[in-house]
C-alpha cells in the first residue's frame, strides 16, 4: 500500500522534473535557435512621444507609442541592412506590438518600456499591429514600417504617403483636439470615417437614413457624437470641449479636404 506521504513525494517529483524540463527546453531554445527574449527596460523612463532616431545610417532606435487607437510613429522607413532597436511604451491601456515576418511581440504595458532588436536584410513593407484587444478601435490599430533599398534612402525620410503637416489652424486644433486618433485626413481607415472628402458626402446612417455632411452635421457631431452614427461604425466618439469659434474653424478646413 502507498502511504499519503509516497504520493505527495511522486507529485512534487514529477512537478520537479516538469520546472526542470521547461528550463532545459528555454535554454535550447536560446542557444541552439536564437530565439531572442522579450526584455522589459526597468531603468528607463516611459516616453510619450514616438519617434526614429538615427545613430547611423545602418543603427536606428524606433520609439514606439501605443494608444487608442494607433501607432506613434506611423509609416517608418529605414534603409536595408540596419539593425533597429524597438522601444515600445503606452500612453493609455495595455497594448501590443507584433511585426508579422519578424520575430517583434511585444506588450506595451502603460509605465514600461518593452525593448526588441531587428536587422532588416532586404526590402520589404511590414504591418505592425496591435496584439492585445484594447477596446472598440482594436481592428483598425495598425501601422507600417517599410525597409527600402540603401541607394534611394535619405536619412529622415518618410513614407510616400506621409507628406509634411499641414500649416492649418484648422488641422492644429483638430490634432490638438485628439479627433486624428479616430479619424484620417487621407483616407485611412481608422475607427471612425476619414475627413478626405467628407464635407458634402453622402453618407448612409445605421438607421438607414442618408445625410449630406453639412454645417449643421459636423456642428451636430461634434456636439452630440451619438446622434447620428455612420453606417459601418460603432458610436464609440466621446464628447469633445469646442466653442463655437473653433468648431466653425474645423468646418472650414474640412471643406478643403477634397
Ligand atoms: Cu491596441 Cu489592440
Amino acid at each position: 500500500m502507498t502511504s499519503v506521504g509516497q504520493i505527495e513525494k511522486r507529485i512534487v517529483l514529477i512537478s520537479v522534473a516538469f520546472a526542470l524540463t521547461l528550463l532545459a527546453l528555454t535554454v535550447l531554445a536560446l542557444n541552439l535557435y536564437h530565439v531572442g527574449l522579450p526584455t522589459c527596460l526597468t531603468d528607463i523612463k516611459p516616453f510619450e512621444k514616438g519617434e526614429l532616431i538615427t545613430h547611423s545610417p545602418t543603427h536606428y532606435e524606433l520609439h514606439y507609442v501605443a494608444r487608442m487607437w494607433m501607432f506613434e510613429p506611423e509609416d517608418v522607413t529605414v534603409p536595408a541592412g540596419s539593425t533597429v532597436d524597438i522601444y515600445l511604451s503606452s500612453a493609455d491601456v495595455t497594448h501590443g506590438l507584433i511585426m508579422p515576418g519578424t520575430d517583434v511581440n511585444l506588450m506595451a504595458v502603460p509605465g514600461t518600456v518593452n525593448y526588441a532588436r531587428v536587422k532588416f536584410e532586404k526590402p520589404r513593407d511590414y504591418q505592425v499591429l496591435c496584439q492585445e484587444f484594447c477596446g472598440t478601435g482594436h481592428q483598425a490599430m495598425a501601422t507600417a514600417l517599410h525597409v527600402v533599398n540603401r541607394q534611394g534612402y535619405r536619412v529622415g525620410q518618410q513614407a510616400p504617403s506621409a507628406g509634411p503637416e499641414p500649416n492649418d489652424p484648422g488641422y492644429r486644433l483638430i490634432k490638438a483636439k485628439r479627433c486624428l486618433t479616430c479619424h484620417s485626413i487621407d483616407g485611412k481607415p481608422r475607427p471612425g470615417p476619414t475627413f478626405k472628402g467628407l464635407y458634402g458626402r453622402r453618407e448612409e446612417m445605421i438607421d438607414g437614413s442618408v445625410v449630406t455632411v453639412d454645417d449643421a452635421y459636423v456642428r451636430e457631431s461634434i456636439h452630440e457624437p451619438k446622434a447620428k452614427i455612420v453606417k459601418g461604425f460603432r458610436p464609440v466618439m466621446p464628447k469633445t470641449k469646442m466653442t463655437d469659434a473653433e468648431t466653425e474653424e474645423i468646418i472650414e478646413y474640412l471643406k478643403t479636404l477634397k
